[in-house]
């Protein structure tokens, strides 16, 4: 079994929902923790609670649909931990509409921030772990990633495109000792799904939580270093 103990690790989209419970999670088994986010007062919310549990916890606030803020912000947290271990590209937007209604901005939006924000991080923080021939990438896709369904083009289009570019990061950096994990997890109960309607606050008794899916996570990392955990779908057992 690997130990995270004294890993860095950035998570974008860490101040709430399935970012927050990987920051949480991470934190629990001593690593250190970088988070990124929009939303400046969640970060420094969420970045006091990591430090109560007794690590090193910072945050840097950019767009990962942006390449310079990414560049900018991906080179303050690097100048501040020194080098990532553990990079959880799981930051994204979701939304519901039909083909024809969707506005194009907001389709472009979701490919820009899901997909690109994703391409953006991921070449930022890359080239130091081939330096040292060692990380792990962690890529939240979603069932979204693996079958289309009505009125989620946008999303699902972002997704299948995710887990395409994963994959294939995968088959291109696994002999620099960097595993690339693609996540396509089913609905979990956060702010996104709430929001959707696809789930319900107060659903712990029969909907996936974040911190099910931070679980997950964890355990894939801990797996000694000759194995990776190419995928893996995570589902509610009787929704
Ligand atoms: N919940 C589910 O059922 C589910 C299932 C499958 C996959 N996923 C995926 O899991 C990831 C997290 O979802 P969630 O449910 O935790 O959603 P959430 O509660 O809405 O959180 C989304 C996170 O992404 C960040 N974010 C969004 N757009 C950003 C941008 N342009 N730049 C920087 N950060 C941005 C947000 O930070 P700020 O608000 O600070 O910008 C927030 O931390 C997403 O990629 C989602 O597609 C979720």
């Amino acid at each position: 079994m690997e130990n995270l103990r004294d890993k860095t690790a950035l998570i974008t989209g860490g101040g709430r929902g399935l970012g927050k419970a990987s920051a949480v999670a991470l934190a629990q088994e001593g690593v250190s923790i970088a988070i990124t986010g929009r939303n400046e007062a969640n970060l420094m919310t969420t970045v006091a609670e990591l430090q109560e549990l007794g690590i090193k916890a910072m945050y840097a606030v950019f767009d990962v649909g942006n390449y310079d803020s990414v560049k900018e912000g991906i080179k303050s947290i690097m100048d501040t931990m020194g080098h990532i271990d553990i990079l959880v590209n799981n930051a994204g937007i979701a939304g519901v509409g039909s083909f024809l209604e969707m506005p194009v901005s907001e389709w472009e939006q979701m490919i820009q921030t899901n997909l690109m924000g994703m391409y953006y991080v991921t070449k930022e923080v890359l080239p130091q772990m081939v330096e040292r021939s060692s990380g792990d990438i962690v890529n939240i896709a979603s069932t979204a990633g693996l079958n289309g369904n009505p009125n989620v083009s946008a999303y699902s289009a972002s997704k299948f495109a995710v887990v395409g570019m994963s994959e294939s990061l995968m088959k291109e950096v696994r002999k620099h000792n960097i595993r690339v994990i693609t996540m396509t997890p089913s609905t979990i109960e956060s702010d996104m799904t709430i929001g959707l309607g696809f789930a319900k606050k107060g659903s712990e008794e029969n909907t996936l939580q974040p911190s099910d899916f931070a679980e997950l996570i964890v355990s894939g990392l801990k797996l000694p270093r000759r194995a990776m955990l190419k995928s893996a779908a995570l589902w509610s057992t009787n929704p």
